[in-house]
Parts: C-alpha cells; structure tokens; sequence
C-alpha cells in the first residue's frame, strides 16, 4: 500500500546554500547537512507542513548524483520518495509486476535512519522513485 509522500528530493552541487531561502523567504524549517557515504550523498532537509524537500549534494568520487549534475548544472528534480508499510513486501510486489530494483535489491539504511530502495525511472514514466519503510 502506497503512503504519504515523504520527500521531494532536489539535487544541486550545494545543498545548504539551495536551501536557505526555503528557510529566510518561505519560514520552512531547514535541518543540519548530514553525509551519508553510504549513498554517495550529503542532505539538507526543508520541513514543509505535509511534505519535505530533500536537498542532495554529491559525496565523494564516486557519488550516484554526478552524472545527474553534469547534464543538469543548475541542479534539478532528482527523485520522489513514497512512504510503504513493508519495504520487503513492497519491492517483491513491484519485482512481480516487473519493476526493476537499483542495487543489490536489498533496502539501505537512509536519510531518516529507515530502509529504502530505489526503482528504476524506465519503469516510473521517466521517476526515479525511492520508497522507505513508515
Ligand atoms: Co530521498
């Protein structure tokens, strides 16, 4: 079952610099920058009332989003995150329906401490989709 909306994750080369006006001209609550080597990425939350903003920036060599902000410089819209019950329940209904899981298949542990996964855009009209577990 499909839940809440969890974030809309924007993708730029800095991300507390993208997200102070969120915060100084629209009053959003702006979170600390936290790295996570795990997924090649460093986040900045904006808390929205029903929603939030998650502002990546790449980590390391090796970052997933490089390539992402090489053919966007100015940044861009990278990915949606839908909130599961059951993220292991989930991906095996979507891996039966023929979606494609990105890595191992396996959740990581991601930005709010719960496991995610990644589906692939070709399977979600041109999305790149994360779920997390609720
Ligand atoms: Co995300």
């Amino acid at each position: 079952m499909l839940g809440r909306l969890n974030h809309v994750a924007i993708a730029v080369r800095d991300a507390a610099k993208a997200a102070r006006i969120y915060g100084v001209a629209f009053g959003a609550d702006i979170s600390e920058a936290v790295p996570l080597p795990e997924h090649g990425v460093t986040t900045v939350f904006a808390t929205l009332p029903n929603t939030k903003i998650e502002f990546i920036e790449p980590l390391g060599a090796e970052s997933p989003i490089a390539k992402f902000l090489d053919r966007n410089p100015d940044g861009g819209i990278h990915h949606v995150c839908y909130e599961v019950a059951d993220i292991r329940a989930s991906r095996d209904l979507l891996i039966k329906e023929g979606a494609r899981v990105l890595g191992s298949g396996e959740p990581k542990i991601g930005a709010h401490g719960k496991p995610v996964l990644f589906l692939h855009p070709k399977d979600f009209s041109g999305a790149l989709v994360e779920i997390e577990e609720a």
